[in-house]
This record gives C-alpha cells, structure tokens and sequence, in this order.
C-alpha cells in the first residue's frame, strides 16, 4: 500500500472492488473495542492537544484515553509532559479539572498530599520515611511519550513507541508551507456522538456520499475531483480541487482569509484530507486549517472535538470575524451532516440481518483502513 501516484477517487477504482466491509460487531463489540484499546490506543501516537492550550509552565489540560487520564503539561523548562493522572500513594486520580493552571508549579493529591513536581517527580510525601521500603524517587508518576509535531501534541502510551517518524511518514514534510505551529485555535465545538470512532475516519475518506448529503461541499469542490496517495502506515488521505478562483471552504465559497504562510501555486485550489490513524482528522485549506480530534468513549460513542486553525493575527483582526464565521458555519453545517449518517449507521450495523457490506469502487481508502485496524489488531481478513 505505498503507491505514490495520484489516483482519481471519482471513479470506478479496482482496487476496491469486490472487497466487503468490516462485520457489523467490528463497531459494537465490547470485547473488540477493548481490544482497541490495547492494541491501538495504548500503542500508537495520537493526538493529544495543541501545544497553544499549555503554553506556559505549569499550564495543564487533562485527556482520556480508554480507561487512561494524562496530565499535559508544561514543566520548568518548557517542555511538554503527559503524566499518568494517578497518585503513586493509593492510585486516586490526581487532577479532575479538564484543564487550568498548578499555581504553586506543583501538583498534589487530594487525598494525602503527596505532591508532585511539573516533571513528575515525587517531591513531598507526609510523614513518610525513606528508607523503610519506601523512597521518593520510586515514586515519580509514570509518563507517556510525547512528540510536537507542527504544534500538534501526540502521545504514546507504549513503553516502547514505534518511532513518530516512521508511524507518522507520510506526514514528515508534509504541509510545511502551512507553518502550522504558528496558526492559533479561532474556534472549537465538541459533538457529542452515538457511533463508533471507526465510521468518523470511514466517512471522512470517502465522497460517495457528497453528492446527496452534502450539496454545497459538493458545489465548492466537485466529489469527482478528489485525488489521493495511498501512503505508507498509518495516514492515508488526499485532496480535492476548489471550483472558484482563490475560494475556500466557507458559506460562500469566498476565502476566509489570505492564504497561510507560504501556501501557494496549486495548494490554493485544494482542500487536503489526510485522516492520521487513529484519532486525528487533518484537513488544511489555503487559508485556515480545520482539525478533528476524535476521542472513543466506548464501542458506540465519541467526543468528536473539531478546531479551526487560523493566522494570528486574521483571529485579532475585528474586520475579519466575518469571514472566520463563515468558515465554522460551513464546516458545523456540514460535520452536522456527516454525524446523522454515521449514527443512523451505528444503528443501522447492529441488525441482527447486516453481516458485511459491499464496498463501491469509490472507497478504495475505506479498505486501506480497515486493513489497517485488522492488522493492528492482529485479525485475520474476515473474508
Ligand atoms: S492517594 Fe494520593 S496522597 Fe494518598
Ligand atoms: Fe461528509
């Protein structure tokens, strides 16, 4: 799977063909999403914020991950931490705040104030005697990986990650011209959805269901102009042309902005989809980047949180909120459609009646990523 040519997803796509879906129990089995977890979840990179939501020592946003809490956070020396959220005394969970700031730059239990430093270092216990099978530095709190990526915080829960490079390879280099690290958050929207996170991806990769579900995505950028890579690992993804001259993803197709940084030549007239497995949904335009972060909540139920990035200085720019709202109103209009089809999926693949579908020859990368899951999970191919 590490075909470097531009393919045209509008039509008819062997690859695809004759190939089925996932079982229905793939996005319903407590047993299978459990198996997600371990061997997915707690394994891969994932996305776990962006760095502009901790910038300053002692800043902190906690996440979940399947049974797991992390504190992130940044340390003395400005360098992002993800700490397991779990006292190393008796195991209460340290901080319940989804995010804040530790004032005194240290972290303390709730229960016996244990306190700990922005490193996870043990550095105050009660009462407590060192050397009577007990000493401070046993007791840091465990950490999780993290790598920054274009202001992206991922994180691995794996003692052992594969390297970020070599799991993330299609997107080393790739869309640099963007300078993402630069560009802020203008908005943010939690969903709150009944499905499975595997249909969130599948939908994403896919524009069979433009024409019918999304008639003004369809007119701004035309379901048979999508072309896409089918890159090595774990990121697949592509792109599709915009019709109008210097337009974008908006309510009138105008753009939003002048174009990020240094994007410039044929990258004005796309928007790119690359889904980043398993839990990010990237997609950069000319002139705003939008992202999703998808969070598993269990086999039929996510936080799906979506984020448009914009330039700085266009976010404190009174002149052009304007246009920042008609790119959330597009994108809210259109996420808003993508969530009914995949919960009337989610219900529809429990029927007892549904065994597996039929892909169409359109939705080649919905193979690719299913393939994907199967191998990580160390499944046979159902077929
Ligand atoms: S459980 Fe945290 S200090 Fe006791
Ligand atoms: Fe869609």
């Amino acid at each position: 799977m590490s075909d470097q040519s531009f393919k045209k997803r509008g039509v008819d796509y062997p690859f695809a063909r004759g190939h089925r879906t996932l079982p229905g129990k793939y996005y319903h089995d407590a047993g299978i999403y459990d198996e997600e977890l371990e061997k997915i979840f707690y394994k891969f990179w994932i996305l776990a914020c962006r760095a502009e939501e901790i910038p300053e020592p002692g800043d902190f946003k906690t996440i979940q991950v399947g049974d797991e809490s992390l504190i992130l956070t940044r340390n003395s020396g400005g360098n992002i931490e993800a700490l397991f959220n779990v006292c190393s005394h008796r195991g209460t969970q340290l901080c319940v705040e989804p995010k804040g700031t530790f004032k005194t730059k240290t972290i303390q239990c709730p229960y016996h104030a244990w306190t700990y430093g922005l490193d996870g270092k043990l550095i105050g216990a009660p009462l407590m005697n060192e050397g009577e099978g007990f000493s401070k530095e046993d007791c840091a709190l465990p950490k999780a990986h993290v790598h920054n990526w274009e202001g992206f915080v991922f994180v691995s829960l794996a003692e052992e990650p594969e390297l970020f490079e070599v799991q993330m390879e299609a997107l080393m280099g790739k869309f640099s011209e963007w300078g993402m690290a630069d560009l802020r958050i203008a908005r943010h929207i939690e969903y709150k959805l009944d499905c499975n996170w595997k249909l969130i991806l599948q939908n994403y990769q896919e524009c069979y269901h433009c024409p019918g579900v999304h008639p003004l995505l369809s007119e701004l950028t035309p379901f048979q102009s999508a072309q896409h890579d089918f890159s090595k690992g774990a990121v697949i993804g592509g792109f599709m042309d915009i019709t109008k001259e210097r337009g974008s993803m908006t309510m009138d197709g105008e753009a939003a902005a002048p174009p990020v940084c240094d994007v410039a030549g044929d990258d004005l007239q796309r928007v790119y989809y690359y889904s980043v497995f398993p839990n990010m949904l990237l997609t950069p335009h000319p002139d705003f980047v939008l992202f999703h972060h998808i969070v598993p909540k269990g086999p039929g139920s996510i936080s799906n949180h979506c984020y448009w990035l914009f330039d700085p200085k266009v976010i404190s720019d009174e002149k052009a909120q304007e246009r920042i709202q008609s790119a959330i109103d597009f994108w809210d209009m259109t996420n808003r459609q993508d969530w009914q089809v995949c919960e009337q999926m989610q219900v529809g693949t429990k029927s007892k009646r549904f065994t597996r579908g039929y892909y169409s020859g359109q939705e080649d990368i919905l193979v690719a990523l299913d393939k994907e899951v199967l191998k990580a999970l160390g499944h046979d191919d159902p077929k």
